[in-house]
Parts: structure tokens; sequence; C-alpha cells
């Protein structure tokens, strides 16, 4: 039984120990009355019917209605219980479960599939739950009814109980035979769902690439693919339950068959009263319940454990970007940014893509990052609010390592702007304000007018205009801006913009520039920049090359000075001109 691997969750049950309470009185008393009926029949057998009275049999009739009715309702309090105590718990798992995803480092989501993820966050946590809101119920049960069952058969005819015993011993052996081979296709039938979520989230969020290319025939095949093995992992499972179940099953029935024989035998030689036979085989008929129960509970089981074991997988990751021990706040900003001897890999690759970098950007500064394309001026700029943490080396803001500062403290001091624009499915306020404390409308529009995103008074209700998933209602270059808008918003003291305008025209580029120019001049800016006229804004440009800095000068010393620096913009001058108009 997967059992052991539930000990995580039982913390989960803590704040609902009362309703766990109540669900196992209800569930011992129903028990308790189930139990009972059996010894009341022998009752009546062998006491009012053998000797025809019937003031006593309408007694203990009534009786046994009596029993019945608390039984029926100690089961609905039982059910209700496990419900609503499960249910809750399933809600407090997928929070903390969400919450450890946000916790997560970049490079953890950057190695895992959503659909995989996903699939952990929903099914797996579902599959959890209905083991502990029904299987484990039906498990403790099962145990709790077998245990009563056998005491009370063993007291009424000890030999007849052995019999029975002999019959039921080699469930073990076919439980622990379903149990190796259950383990294996739960756990695939679940890595399979995964699989299909993914494919699933890919096509809808890669609906115009398909599309566009006509892929979809090439993406039904491969859906069509993964939903038939899950089809035939799902098809071994039943058939290793149904195996389970038939033989399971035959066994009380055998056990049935030898009872009736050696009990009538005892009954004729006088040492089992007719009331006693009836009883046993009443106890009897009350183990099949569970024994039809015990495949379907062992799947459950089985499930239940694969589920666990996928969810901690991820809740057994630990943050490795958090903060350190003795991190502090850093209270007044002024913005000098200094990477010093800095070395990078990605996670779990040998590659370094930057190595003994060194580079200082003063306070108020904006230093353009120029470089080809892959040399590393991303990886770089996730360094800054430690979206990535470096190999070796330090990244310093006001000479104290990122790494000693409060992540909140850290993030709230930098503006960022990705090279893709992402935004979320919420309004155009939410995507801008992302939650931080704004102090004034004026602040808004201050960021909107820099970003020169004054579009957003023309959507149809204003800044409450919910964006699409990802913001497609929205051109490339509106979602360009609204990022920017995003990041310069709250005017925070150091600003990474990676190459913020790539999507605008250039006239919406030349007058973003001019106010961008303004913000920037009390802001430590850094800048990865690919067209020439960015350039402008910066003071001092750094050419990338290697990993490293290869060069670094102003704009004009560098187009003076450097051949690579001059050929790495002049290509983009072409880029720029598609019809081969000659670079200025
Ligand atoms: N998550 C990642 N895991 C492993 N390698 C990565 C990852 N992201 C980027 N790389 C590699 O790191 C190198 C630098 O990438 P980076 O995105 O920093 O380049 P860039 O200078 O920003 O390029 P561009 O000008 O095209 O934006 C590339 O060789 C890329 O393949
Ligand atoms: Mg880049």
């Amino acid at each position: 039984m997967g059992l052991l691997a539930l000990r995580r969750y039982v913390p989960y049950m803590r704040p609902y120990v009362f309703l766990v309470a109540v669900f196992v009185l209800s569930q011992l008393g129903g028990l308790a009355a189930a139990a009972s009926v059996p010894k009341v029949i022998q009752y009546i057998i062998d006491g009012p019917i053998t000797h025809g009275d019937r003031r006593g049999l309408v007694e203990t009739a009534g009786l046994l209605l009596l029993i019945a009715g608390l039984e029926f309702v100690l089961i609905v309090a039982r059910r209700h219980y496990a419900g609503v105590a499960s249910l809750r718990m399933e809600t407090d798992l997928r929070n903390d479960f969400y919450a450890h995803l946000q916790s997560l480092q970049v490079s953890f989501h950057d190695n895992w599939q959503s659909g995989q993820l996903l699939s952990r966050a929903i099914a797996d946590i579902s599959t959890i739950r209905r083991f502990v809101g029904f299987g484990l119920i039906w498990f403790l049960q099962i145990v709790v009814t077998f245990i009563v069952v056998l005491a009370l058969m063993l007291q009424l005819d000890w030999e007849l109980a052995l019999v029975v015993v002999f019959f039921m011993l080699p469930i073990a052996v076919f439980s622990t035979i379903f149990h190796t081979k259950y383990r294996v296709i739960a756990r695939r039938l679940q890595d399979l769902t995964g699989d299909l979520t993914t494919t699933i989230e890919e096509m809808a969020t890669g609906v115009r690439i398909i599309k566009a290319f006509g892929r979809m025939p090439l993406m039904q095949r491969r859906f069509e693919e993964q939903a038939s093995q899950i089809r035939t992992t799902s098809l071994a499972g039943i058939k290793a339950r149904a195996d389970l179940w038939t033989t399971i099953n035959f066994l009380p029935n055998l056990s049935l068959g030898a009872v009736l024989l050696l009990g009538g035998v005892n009954v004729v030689q006088g040492r089992l009263t007719i009331g006693g036979l009836v009883a046993f085989m009443s106890y009897i008929f009350m183990l099949t319940w569970p024994m039809d129960a015990l495949g379907w509970i062992l799947s459950m089981s089985e499930e239940c454990q694969t589920a666990s074991h996928r969810l901690n997988e991820v809740l057994d990751t630990r943050p490795e970007i958090s903060d350190r021990p003795r991190a502090r706040t850093l209270e007044r900003c002024t913005g000098r940014l200094e990477f010093r001897a800095v070395g990078f890999k990605y996670p779990k690759s040998d590659e370094w893509i930057l190595r003994d970098f060194n580079l200082i950007v003063e306070p108020g500064e904006t230093l353009g990052l120029v470089g080809r394309t892959g040399s590393g001026k991303t990886t770089l700029a996730y360094l800054v609010p430690r979206l990535y943490d470096v190999t070796e080396g330090n990244v310093l803001l006001d000479g104290v390592d990122v790494r000693d500062i409060l992540l909140r403290s850290l993030r709230s001091h930098i503006g960022f702007a990705f090279e893709e624009p992402i935004l979320f499915s919420a309004s155009v306020h939410e995507n801008l304000v992302m939650g931080r404390p704004i102090d004034s409308d004026e602040e808004l529009k201050r960021a909107i007018d820099v970003a020169e995103a004054g579009f957003v008074w023309d959507l149809p209700w204003g800044l409450e205009t919910r964006v699409g998933e990802q913001g497609y209602t929205l051109s490339g270059g509106q979602r360009q801006r609204l990022a920017l808008a995003r990041a310069v918003l709250g005017r925070p003291p150091v600003l990474v913009l990676d190459d913020p305008l790539s999507s605008v025209d250039v006239h919406t580029e030349a007058m973003i520039e001019e106010s961008l120019a303004r913000v920037l001049e009390g802001t430590t800016g850094l800048l990865v920049v690919h067209r020439p006229s960015t350039l402008a804004l910066t003071d001092r440009v750094a050419l990338v090359d290697g990993g490293t800095v290869v060069a670094i000068g102003t704009h004009h010393e560098l187009m003076r000075s450097n051949e690579l620096y001059r050929a790495l913009l002049s290509q983009e001058y072409v880029e720029v001109e598609p019809y081969g108009v000659p670079a200025v």
C-alpha cells in the first residue's frame, strides 16, 4: 500500500482534525452497527423463531430496523465529513504547490515541460484527494471489517473461522503480484497524461505557427499517437484490475462452500445452532464487498502513490535562488552596478556563456550592450535581478553582492523589460502595476507616456481592458510598449531593458527614445541594443564577445576603433533596410 507516501499530507489534515475525528467515529459506529446485525439474526433464529415467541420476534425485528437506521445515518455522516476534509486538503495542497512552483528558480522551469507541471497541479492532486477522501476510507473500512468480523467468527466457531482464514490467505499473494504490475502502469499513465497536456498546451499557445506552417496534420498525428498510448496503458491497467478482481472474488465463494459443508456437519452433531450457522454465513457475506472493493482500492492506492511521487519530484526541489540567511534589505539604492569577474554557465550545461566578465555601470549612467546574437547579453541582464545566479564572480549593486540583498528588496530597485514582452490575461492596469504599491495615477500616466503607450486610453475599457492570454489582442509593438511602461513604472533606480524597442516603428521609436532619455537621466540603465538609433540613449557602450567585454567606450569611439563593432552595427543597418539600401 502506498500509505507511507501519504505521510507528507498528514499536516494538511491537521486543521481538519475535528472533521477527521467525526469521520473516524462515524466509521467505527457504522461498522459496529453492521457487525451487530448477524448477532441479532442469530438471536432471532435461536430465540423467538425457535420458541414461536411472536412478541419477541416483533421486538427484535424492530431492533434490527433501528440498527439499520443508525447505520444509515452514520454512513451519511462519514461520507460527508470525509468529503469535506479531503476537498479542503486538496485546495491547501494545490495552493502550496503553486506557491512552491513560483518560488523555484527560472532554470527549474527551463527544464520542466509545462504540461507535466499542469498535470501534477490538476490531475495528481485530485488523485490524492480521491484516495484520501474515498479510497483510504474504504481501505480502513476493509481492514477494520476484516479484524472485527474475524474476531466475531473466532468467538462463534474458531474451527470454521480458521477455514475462512485459510481461503483468504492467497489474497496477500495476488495483491503483491498486482502491486508490482500496477505500479509501473500507473506511473506510465500519469506521465503520458502529462505529455498529452503539454501537447495540448503547445497547440493552444502555438496555434498561429501551426496554422501558418500547415502543421495541423502533423500535430494531430502526434496527439493521436499519445492518446493511443494512453489507451493501451489504461487497458493494461483495467486488465490487471480485472485479473485481481476475478481471483479475489472467487475466494469468499470457495470459503462459503466449505463453511456450509463443515458448519452443516457441526449443526448436525449439535456443536453449532442453526442461528449460529446463519450468523457465520452472514459474516462471510460481510466480507464479500470488501473483497469486491479491494482491487479497486489497491489500484487507487497505487495511483495515489504514483501521484504523490510525481508531486514530490517538484515539492522536494529546493529553491536555489532564495534569500540567504544573512541577506538584508537595501534601503536606498544609488544604482551602482558592477559585474566582477562574472562567469556563468546555464545549469545542466558545460558551456561558459560568460567568463571573466568585468563591467561597472556608474549611478545615473546608461550603458549599452552590443554583441553578436547568442553572445550572452540577455543572460547577463538576467543576472541583475537574480533570475539566475552567477556561477563564479559577483554581481554587485551599490557594492553589495546581489545575493546578500533580500530578493524582494533587490527586485524592487530594478525595472525590467524582456525581449519577449509577456502580458498576463488580466487588465492593462493589472499588467502594468503587477501588484506593486503605486503612489498615484500620475505615476501610471507618466509611465504610459514614457513608453508612448497612449493607445491604452483608446482601448474599449481603457486601463480596465483585459488583454488576452499573453496579450494577443494587442500588436507586438503595443505589447512591447506596455512592457516598457511596466518597467519604468515606479521609477526604479536601475533599469534593465533588453532590446525594448525591437518591434516598434522608427517614428514611435524616436518618440519613446526622447522620453526614455529623460527617464534614464537619473537612472542607472543597462540597455541591450541592436539598433544603432537606440545608441543615442547610451553614455557608453560595452562590446560583448566570447562571453566577456572586448571593448568599451562611447559609440563614436568604438565606431572609430573597433572593427567588430562597426560590422555588427552596419549589419543591423542592412537588416533595417530590407531593400538593400546601402548603409549610411
Ligand atoms: N535557458 C538556457 N539554457 C541553456 N542555454 C541557454 C539558455 N538560454 C540561452 N542559452 C544559451 O546561452 C547563449 C547566450 O544566449 P543569450 O540569450 O544570452 O544571447 P543574446 O546575446 O541575448 O542573443 P540575442 O542577441 O539573440 O538576443 C546562447 O548560446 C544560448 O543558446
Ligand atoms: Mg537576447
